[in-house]
Formats: structure tokens, C-alpha cells, sequence
């Protein structure tokens, strides 16, 4: 059934068949029962398959026990001109330059709020966080405590998402000098909630070595809660002879992905989650016994479907 649906969706363009395998999601969740409550499932939805929360409802049936929402960023923006989605099927990569394209923090909280007392016991809903295109770099912790504020009474956790390549400059903010502000700008606008609310941080996959580890040592030091390692890495795509620049993910991912996450559990014992390539039930269970806390899929997600989620799951309830 799904090899049949994918072969469909993929004859259309790349994210147009996001739209319609959308819709495809929200009939077939129809016929699947809802969990009631969320148990030993480390295994989430990474940020930007769910930007506005158009299927946080739907999710936890395909398998999933957390969805990253977002990027959200304070005002609603339409991101960058399509095209803008691409597959490259033979290498099981989808390469991406969306540039937070999203409804705003106001309408998704409210989404959000809605949802949340329909969704099943244990399921965590997190809040990634952005800083819309024409906020200077100077002015992004503003941005980042604006995009939370309207969140305060429904997130489970909070992600200060400095690693997409399709913000001009918004890389350049992985550093310690920029991203300390942010992180306690964020974390001060979540103690005015009372609540306590974790706080991540998501790095970009070429961040590594001594940058890196100085990058983590202080943000652990200043009280992250954890690591989201990695977003997409950074490349081009040629389309009909135009170089476009952006970000790939999938395939290309994998074995980068899990070397950021074994370096970086060599010197931080805050939790990690790993996200990047994971294709296949072996590569799950293999983040998992590297020292990930949880995992999420997006690209894996689309080659491989609902099937995968459920394998994934019964590969990483198994006692090994
Ligand atoms: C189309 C697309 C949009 C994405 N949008 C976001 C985003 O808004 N914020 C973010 O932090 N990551 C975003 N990502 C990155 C994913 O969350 C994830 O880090 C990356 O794709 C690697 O995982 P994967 O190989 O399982 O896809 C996006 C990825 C794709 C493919």
C-alpha cells in the first residue's frame, strides 16, 4: 500500500506531494486507533514536517511519541519562491531551501492549544524556535522569546534552531558569544511562565572539533537542556541549470549524523537526540546505543512511511 502510495506521490513535485501526503495521513488516521497513552517510544517527528501543527492530532497513530513543531518563528512569513523542495530518490535524500516558511507563533499556539487536550497521555509536544528574515542577527533573542512567548502554557520542551543553512546568517549565530544571550533570553521569558520547560538547542552537522565542543561546554554550563544533533547539511542543487543553495537530508546524513552525536557524548552528559539519515531500524537501535535519549526522522520518514515507524519501534522495544 505504501510503496503504491509513495510511487503515486512521488510522481509530483516534491512539495506538493507533502500537501497531498498530508491529506493522505489525515484519511488513513481515520482507521488507526489512538494510543492512549505514550510508553517507552523514544522516536519523534523532526522539525519542519509539521511546521503549523496541521497533524500534531494525527501523529502520535503513526507510531510517533513526540513531533517536533516549527520552525515557528514571532511573525508569519511565506519563506523562499518555489521550487524549493527536492528529491533525489536513487540516494534516498531530499534536499530543502523552505526558509521558515510559516503561519506565526500566534496562530500555531492557538492550533496547539486546541489540540493538546486531544492528544494521548505522554506524548510530548515541542516548540522549535526561529527568528524571522528580516530581524537583524543582533535583535534575534528577541525574536527567539517572542516565537515562545505564546507557547508558555502548552510546550513540553523548547528548541533555540540556530543550524538551518536557508536563513542568511543564521549559522553564524553557533557561536558562544551569540548564542548565550539567546539562551537566557529564551530562558527568562520561560520563567515568567512558572513552568518548567526544557530548553534545546539544535547544531548544524559541520560544527565540530574544538568549535563544537567549546560551543556545548558553555551552553551546558549556561543550562541547555540537551542537544538536537543534526539539521540538514548545508550544499547545492542544481535545478534546470540554476544552482540553488539550501540544505540535504536523508542518506547523505547518516554516518555524519551519528559521528556528531558519538563526539559530542564524549564530553556532555546533558541528553542528546539524534536526528539525521536514520533510514532503517539498524541505524535506530545503533543512535540509541551510541547515548541518544531519542531519535527523530523526517526524510526516513518519507522514503520509508508508516511501516518503517512501527519496525523502528519494535526494533527498539527488543531487549538486547
Ligand atoms: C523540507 C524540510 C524542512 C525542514 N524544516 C526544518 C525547520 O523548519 N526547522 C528545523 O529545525 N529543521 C528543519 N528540517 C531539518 C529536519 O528537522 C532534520 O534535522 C533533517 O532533515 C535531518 O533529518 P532527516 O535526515 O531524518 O530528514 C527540515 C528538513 C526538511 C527535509
Amino acid at each position: 500500500m505504501w510503496s503504491l502510495a509513495r510511487a503515486l506521490l512521488f510522481l509530483i513535485p516534491a512539495e506538493e506531494a507533502h500537501g497531498v501526503g498530508k491529506v493522505l495521513m489525515r484519511m488513513l488516521a481515520r482507521f488507526i486507533p489512538a494510543p492512549r497513552k505514550i510508553q517507552n517510544n523514544p522516536i519523534g517527528v523532526a522539525a519542519g514536517f509539521d511546521k503549523n501543527a496541521e497533524l500534531l492530532d494525527v501523529l502520535p497513530k503513526f507510531g510517533f511519541g513526540h513531533a517536533e513543531i516549527g520552525t515557528v518563528t514571532p511573525k508569519p512569513q511565506g519563506g523562499n519562491p518555489r521550487p524549493r523542495l527536492f528529491r533525489n530518490k536513487e540516494d534516498r535524500t531530499l534536499f530543502n531551501r523552505m526558509g521558515f516558511n510559516n503561519l506565526g507563533a500566534g496562530i500555531i499556539s492557538d492550533r496547539v492549544r486546541k489540540i493538546r487536550p486531544r492528544l494521548p497521555e505522554g506524548f510530548k509536544v515541542g516548540i522549535n524556535l526561529g527568528k524571522n528574515k528580516d530581524t537583524p542577527d543582533a535583535l534575534a533573542a528577541e525574536d527567539y522569546a517572542k516565537a515562545a512567548h505564546p507557547f508558555l502554557d502548552t510546550a513540553d520542551y523548547f528548541v533555540i534552531n540556530v543550524s538551518s543553512p536557508n536563513t542568511p546568517g543564521l549559522r553564524a549565530l553557533q557561536t558562544p558569544e551569540a548564542l548565550l544571550p539567546i539562551l537566557n533570553r529564551v530562558r527568562s521569558e520561560i520563567q515568567t511562565s512558572g513552568r518548567t520547560i526544557p530548553l534545546w538547542v539544535k547544531l548544524a552537522p559541520e560544527l565540530t572539533g574544538p568549535d563544537l565542543r567549546q560551543l556545548i561546554e558553555t551552553l551546558d554550563r549556561g543550562g541547555a537542556s540537551g542537544f538536537i544533533l543534526t539539521n540538514t547539511q548545508g550544499g547545492v542543487y542544481i535545478d534546470e541549470g540554476q544552482e540553488l543553495t539550501g540544505g540535504w537530508s536523508g542518506q547523505n546524513l547518516t554516518s555524519l549524523s551519528r559521528q556528531r552525536l558519538e563526539e559530542v557524548r564524549t564530553y556532555t552528559s546533558l541528553p542528546l537526540i539524534s536526528v539525521g539519515g536514520i533510514m532503517t531500524p539498524e541505524e535506530a537501535v545503533r543512535r540509541l546505543r551510541a547515548g541518544a535519549s531519542e531519535i527523530q526522522l523526517y526524510t526516513g520518514f518519507v522514503y520509508g512511511g508508516p511501516f518503517l515507524i512501527r519496525n523502528i519501534l519494535k526494533a527498539v522495544r527488543k531487549p538486547h
